[in-house]
């Protein structure tokens, strides 16, 4: 199988393309990646020699762009995971998180309609669905109420490619996964931020109370799920991937500091997210039961291997933090206080 992969030298869709190649899951791959903050050649840097890889530097909002590829590489199916993917940069700037996340995927549906494309399955987040309320576990139908402009470009996106499936019949299948936590991740999302703060001996920001609760999902865990989801699951459909691992995030941030040997004084309580969902927690039944997929990384095990990854690459962290990740930082955490 061809795969396109948007997105590809991100945090997860770079573990879906070593993983491709390294498991020989696919006979060529096409990463298609605009290389933001967020995107980095590094990330592929394993699989970089590997003669099925190719690299594509471009814009998913940039249709030209977008054709030129499907013509010239006739994917079998496109995986989509291209997107602005953090929540506080939605909050402080969403006009970019809109274009790409919303007119982006728009784009990519509209030339793979166009150019018949057999299999298009877009990656979406459990924060499509808002916040859970106790003692539920979203399934599937659970109504969707995103809150922050990153979950609504999701859902924006999400329902949009749902649509092509009921319209145009264009096969879609929409994946909706929880937390991922693992190693290449970017040091803005709360788990890479604290184990890079943390071995830094630097404060270890919690928004508001610490008790909001999130499901954590290892990333080689949800790569698999795409997998299986490419190989099992039936178009028009949406499947939830979860880690079955809820936990506050003050849990979260202690379990780190142990395991990296630190003091809980480290520990800063700051300002709230503003509109900060208080909890996601999935049902991952119905992949489970159509896939046989269920996740199988634990949170201790996976939470280890990503702390040791951070401390044996301490180079890839100082090169990804030497860019504009500090405007940020003093962006959105002067603020808090
Ligand atoms: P990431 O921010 O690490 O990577 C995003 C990638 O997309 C980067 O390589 C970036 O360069 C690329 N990109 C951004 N805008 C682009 C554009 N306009 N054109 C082409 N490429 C562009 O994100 P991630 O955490 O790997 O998330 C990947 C996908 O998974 C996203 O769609 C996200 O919504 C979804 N998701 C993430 C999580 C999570 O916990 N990180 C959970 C569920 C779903
Ligand atoms: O649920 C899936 C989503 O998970 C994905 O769709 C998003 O792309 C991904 O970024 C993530 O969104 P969150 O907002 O849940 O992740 P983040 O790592 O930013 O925050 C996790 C929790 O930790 C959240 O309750 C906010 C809190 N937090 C985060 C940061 C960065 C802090 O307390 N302090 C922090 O400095």
């Amino acid at each position: 199988m061809k795969l396109l992969v948007t997105g590809g030298a991100g945090f997860i869709g770079s573990c879906f393309v070593r993983m491709a190649l390294r498991e020989n899951r696919a006979a060529k791959v096409v990463v298609y990646d605009k290389l933001t903050y967020a995107g980095n050649l590094e990330n592929l840097q394993p699989v970089a020699r590997r003669p099925e890889l190719r690299f594509i530097q471009a814009d998913i909002c940039d249709g030209d762009a977008v054709e030129t590829t499907l013509r010239d590489e006739s994917p079998d199916a496109i995986v989509h995971f291209a997107a602005e993917s953090h929540v506080d940069r939605s909050i402080h700037s969403p006009a970019p998180v809109i274009e790409t996340n919303f007119n982006g995927t728009f784009t990519l549906l509209e030339a793979a309609r166009r150019f018949g494309i057999k299999r298009f399955l877009h990656v979406s987040t459990d924060e499509v669905y808002g916040s859970i309320e106790e003692p539920l576990d979203a399934d599937e139908n659970y109504p969707l109420r995103a809150s922050s402009p990153y979950s609504a470009s999701k859902a924006g996106s999400d329902l949009l490619a749902l649509s092509y499936f009921t319209t145009y019949k264009l096969n879609v299948t929409v994946t909706r996964a929880s937390n991922n936590y693992g190693p290449y991740q970017f040091p803005e999302k709360l788990i890479p931020l604290m184990i890079s703060n943390a071995l830094e001996d630097k404060p270890l920001p919690i928004y508001g109370d610490g008790l909001q609760i999130r499901d954590w999902l290892y990333v080689e865990d949800h790569c698999r799920a795409i997998f299986a989801t490419l190989e099992k699951g039936r178009p028009g459909q949406v499947y939830n991937v979860g880690g079955n691992c809820s936990l506050p995030n003050i849990d979260v941030v202690r379990r780190i500091l142990q395991a990296a040997g630190k003091p809980e004084s480290l520990m800063t309580f700051v300002t709230d997210r503003p509109g900060h969902d208080r909890r996601y927690a999935l049902t991952n039944e119905k992949l489970t039961y159509e896939t046989g997929w269920h996740p199988e990384v634990g949170f201790d095990e996976g939470l280890a291997e990503t702390i040791q990854w951070y401390r044996e690459n301490r180079e890839w962290v100082a090169h990804v933090k030497s860019g504009e990740y500090q405007r940020f930082y003093d962006l959105n955490y002067k603020s808090r206080g």
